[in-house]
Protein backbone atom coordinates (compact mmCIF):
# COMPACT_ATOMS: atom_id res chain seq x y z
CA UNK A 1 0.00 0.00 0.00
CA UNK A 2 1.28 3.42 -0.85
CA UNK A 3 1.76 5.60 2.07
CA UNK A 4 -0.95 8.18 2.57
CA UNK A 5 1.77 11.00 2.94
CA UNK A 6 2.13 10.81 -0.86
CA UNK A 7 -1.16 11.44 -1.97
CA UNK A 8 -2.82 14.32 -3.53
CA UNK A 9 -6.65 15.53 -3.96
CA UNK A 10 -7.97 16.81 -7.37
CA UNK A 11 -11.49 17.86 -7.39
CA UNK A 12 -13.80 15.97 -9.88
CA UNK A 13 -17.03 16.93 -8.79
CA UNK A 14 -17.90 19.74 -6.65
CA UNK A 15 -19.68 20.18 -3.44
CA UNK A 16 -22.59 22.54 -5.33
CA UNK A 17 -23.13 20.39 -8.69
CA UNK A 18 -23.40 17.25 -5.58
CA UNK A 19 -25.93 19.55 -3.90
CA UNK A 20 -28.41 19.95 -7.23
CA UNK A 21 -27.47 16.28 -8.19
CA UNK A 22 -28.69 14.68 -4.59
CA UNK A 23 -31.83 17.20 -4.84
CA UNK A 24 -32.94 16.21 -8.87
CA UNK A 25 -32.60 12.24 -7.53
CA UNK A 26 -34.77 12.99 -4.24
CA UNK A 27 -37.39 14.67 -6.58
CA UNK A 28 -37.30 11.24 -9.24
CA UNK A 29 -37.54 9.25 -6.36
CA UNK A 30 -40.55 11.26 -4.72
CA UNK A 31 -42.08 10.85 -7.77
CA UNK A 32 -41.12 7.05 -8.54
CA UNK A 33 -43.22 6.57 -5.03
CA UNK A 34 -45.66 8.77 -4.93
CA UNK A 35 -47.95 9.00 -2.03
CA UNK A 36 -45.83 6.06 -0.36
CA UNK A 37 -43.42 5.23 2.21
CA UNK A 38 -40.09 4.42 1.06
CA UNK A 39 -37.34 2.50 3.44
CA UNK A 40 -33.75 4.35 2.66
CA UNK A 41 -30.82 1.03 3.66
CA UNK A 42 -27.64 3.15 3.53
CA UNK A 43 -24.58 1.07 3.28
CA UNK A 44 -22.14 1.78 5.56
CA UNK A 45 -19.46 3.53 5.60
CA UNK A 46 -19.49 5.19 2.43
CA UNK A 47 -23.07 6.22 2.05
CA UNK A 48 -23.78 7.79 5.19
CA UNK A 49 -23.61 11.05 3.99
CA UNK A 50 -25.03 10.76 0.71
CA UNK A 51 -27.78 8.91 2.30
CA UNK A 52 -28.06 11.99 5.23
CA UNK A 53 -28.42 14.59 2.58
CA UNK A 54 -30.69 12.76 0.25
CA UNK A 55 -32.98 11.93 2.71
CA UNK A 56 -33.91 15.30 3.96
CA UNK A 57 -34.39 15.96 0.11
CA UNK A 58 -37.15 12.96 -0.38
CA UNK A 59 -40.92 14.92 -0.07
CA UNK A 60 -42.48 11.52 1.17
CA UNK A 61 -43.12 9.80 4.21
CA UNK A 62 -39.22 7.53 4.78
CA UNK A 63 -37.56 5.80 7.09
CA UNK A 64 -34.37 4.65 7.60
CA UNK A 65 -31.77 1.70 8.14
CA UNK A 66 -28.20 0.83 8.35
CA UNK A 67 -26.18 -2.06 6.61
CA UNK A 68 -22.25 -2.86 6.64
CA UNK A 69 -20.53 -5.10 4.83
CA UNK A 70 -16.27 -5.34 4.14
CA UNK A 71 -15.59 -5.64 0.37
CA UNK A 72 -12.16 -4.07 0.56
CA UNK A 73 -9.16 -3.90 2.84
CA UNK A 74 -7.78 -1.00 3.73
CA UNK A 75 -6.23 -0.69 0.37
CA UNK A 76 -7.48 0.51 -2.93
CA UNK A 77 -8.07 -2.62 -4.41
CA UNK A 78 -10.78 -5.36 -4.33
CA UNK A 79 -10.61 -8.30 -2.45
CA UNK A 80 -13.55 -9.83 -4.32
CA UNK A 81 -15.40 -11.18 -1.49
CA UNK A 82 -17.79 -9.39 0.32
CA UNK A 83 -18.63 -10.04 3.89
CA UNK A 84 -22.05 -8.87 6.29
CA UNK A 85 -20.23 -7.02 9.25
CA UNK A 86 -23.80 -5.42 10.33
CA UNK A 87 -27.51 -6.41 9.24
CA UNK A 88 -30.34 -4.41 9.34
CA UNK A 89 -31.92 -3.90 12.34
CA UNK A 90 -35.95 -4.42 11.50
CA UNK A 91 -37.54 -6.17 9.18
CA UNK A 92 -37.91 -5.10 5.18
CA UNK A 93 -40.81 -7.11 4.41
CA UNK A 94 -43.82 -5.38 2.70
CA UNK A 95 -41.58 -2.15 2.66
CA UNK A 96 -40.30 0.06 -0.80
CA UNK A 97 -36.87 -0.35 0.04
CA UNK A 98 -34.50 1.84 -1.02
CA UNK A 99 -30.67 0.63 -0.99
CA UNK A 100 -28.40 3.58 -1.18
CA UNK A 101 -24.35 3.47 -2.14
CA UNK A 102 -21.53 5.81 -2.52
CA UNK A 103 -20.37 4.01 -5.38
CA UNK A 104 -20.88 1.08 -7.59
CA UNK A 105 -17.19 -0.19 -8.96
CA UNK A 106 -17.22 -4.28 -9.70
CA UNK A 107 -20.39 -4.45 -8.43
CA UNK A 108 -19.97 -7.51 -6.19
CA UNK A 109 -21.02 -5.68 -3.26
CA UNK A 110 -24.16 -4.44 -4.68
CA UNK A 111 -25.11 -8.36 -5.98
CA UNK A 112 -24.22 -9.36 -2.30
CA UNK A 113 -26.63 -6.89 -1.54
CA UNK A 114 -29.39 -7.38 -3.54
CA UNK A 115 -29.05 -11.09 -2.84
CA UNK A 116 -29.82 -10.87 0.88
CA UNK A 117 -32.17 -8.09 0.84
CA UNK A 118 -34.51 -9.87 -1.85
CA UNK A 119 -34.69 -13.15 0.28
CA UNK A 120 -35.99 -10.86 2.57
CA UNK A 121 -39.50 -10.13 1.00
CA UNK A 122 -39.53 -6.09 0.22
CA UNK A 123 -41.98 -4.74 -1.59
CA UNK A 124 -40.30 -3.33 -3.98
CA UNK A 125 -36.29 -2.75 -4.01
CA UNK A 126 -34.22 -0.18 -6.22
CA UNK A 127 -31.14 1.39 -5.68
CA UNK A 128 -29.69 4.53 -5.47
CA UNK A 129 -25.67 5.07 -6.33
CA UNK A 130 -24.03 8.63 -5.56
CA UNK A 131 -21.43 7.27 -8.23
CA UNK A 132 -21.01 5.00 -11.13
CA UNK A 133 -18.00 3.07 -12.02
CA UNK A 134 -18.65 1.08 -15.01
CA UNK A 135 -15.32 0.55 -16.20
CA UNK A 136 -14.81 -2.19 -13.64
CA UNK A 137 -18.04 -4.18 -13.60
CA UNK A 138 -17.71 -7.49 -13.19
CA UNK A 139 -21.09 -8.36 -12.07
CA UNK A 140 -23.93 -7.34 -13.96
CA UNK A 141 -25.71 -4.80 -11.48
CA UNK A 142 -26.87 -1.34 -12.40
CA UNK A 143 -28.14 1.37 -10.07
CA UNK A 144 -31.55 2.62 -10.92
CA UNK A 145 -30.78 6.56 -9.61
CA UNK A 146 -27.17 7.26 -10.38
CA UNK A 147 -25.71 10.23 -9.16
CA UNK A 148 -23.14 10.75 -11.70
CA UNK A 149 -21.01 8.09 -13.73
CA UNK A 150 -17.04 8.66 -13.70
CA UNK A 151 -14.32 7.81 -15.06
CA UNK A 152 -11.75 4.86 -13.59
CA UNK A 153 -10.32 6.96 -11.06
CA UNK A 154 -10.24 6.27 -7.33
CA UNK A 155 -11.91 8.60 -6.04
CA UNK A 156 -12.39 10.09 -2.12
CA UNK A 157 -14.56 12.49 -0.44
CA UNK A 158 -18.34 12.89 0.63
CA UNK A 159 -18.16 9.66 2.53
CA UNK A 160 -16.05 7.67 -0.02
CA UNK A 161 -12.87 6.99 1.96
CA UNK A 162 -8.59 5.75 1.61
CA UNK A 163 -7.97 3.69 4.56
CA UNK A 164 -10.68 5.54 6.50
CA UNK A 165 -9.37 9.43 5.22
CA UNK A 166 -11.04 11.90 3.38
CA UNK A 167 -14.38 11.02 3.85
CA UNK A 168 -15.15 14.59 5.41
CA UNK A 169 -13.91 16.05 2.10
CA UNK A 170 -17.13 18.30 0.26
CA UNK A 171 -16.52 17.48 -2.99
CA UNK A 172 -15.46 14.17 -5.03
CA UNK A 173 -11.75 14.18 -5.87
CA UNK A 174 -9.37 11.63 -7.69
CA UNK A 175 -6.50 10.35 -5.09
CA UNK A 176 -3.65 9.79 -6.87
CA UNK A 177 0.10 9.67 -5.59
CA UNK A 178 2.18 12.94 -5.71
CA UNK A 179 4.78 11.75 -8.82
CA UNK A 180 1.41 10.54 -11.30
P1 LIG B 1 -17.72 -2.93 -5.63
O1 LIG B 1 -18.14 -4.09 -4.81
O2 LIG B 1 -16.43 -3.18 -6.35
O3 LIG B 1 -18.80 -2.40 -6.56
O4 LIG B 1 -17.30 -1.78 -4.65
C1 LIG B 1 -18.17 -1.16 -3.84
C2 LIG B 1 -17.44 -0.56 -2.66
O5 LIG B 1 -16.02 -0.43 -2.86
C3 LIG B 1 -17.95 0.83 -2.45
O6 LIG B 1 -19.09 0.84 -1.64
C4 LIG B 1 -16.75 1.51 -1.83
O7 LIG B 1 -16.77 1.34 -0.43
C5 LIG B 1 -15.55 0.81 -2.42
N1 LIG B 1 -15.00 1.56 -3.56
C6 LIG B 1 -15.03 1.22 -4.87
N2 LIG B 1 -14.43 2.17 -5.64
C7 LIG B 1 -14.03 3.13 -4.78
C8 LIG B 1 -13.35 4.39 -4.96
O8 LIG B 1 -13.03 4.85 -6.08
N3 LIG B 1 -13.12 5.09 -3.81
C9 LIG B 1 -13.48 4.67 -2.58
N4 LIG B 1 -14.11 3.51 -2.37
C10 LIG B 1 -14.37 2.74 -3.46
Amino acid sequence: MRDARTMRTKVLIRRAAIERRVREVARQIARDFKGQRVHLVGVLKGACIFLSDLVREIDLETSIDFIAVASYGRGRESTGQVRLLKDLDSSIAGLNVILVEDILDTGLTLSYLLRVLRQRRPKTLRVAALLDKPAQRREEVQADYVGFTIPNEFVVGYGLDYAERYRNLKDVCILRTASR
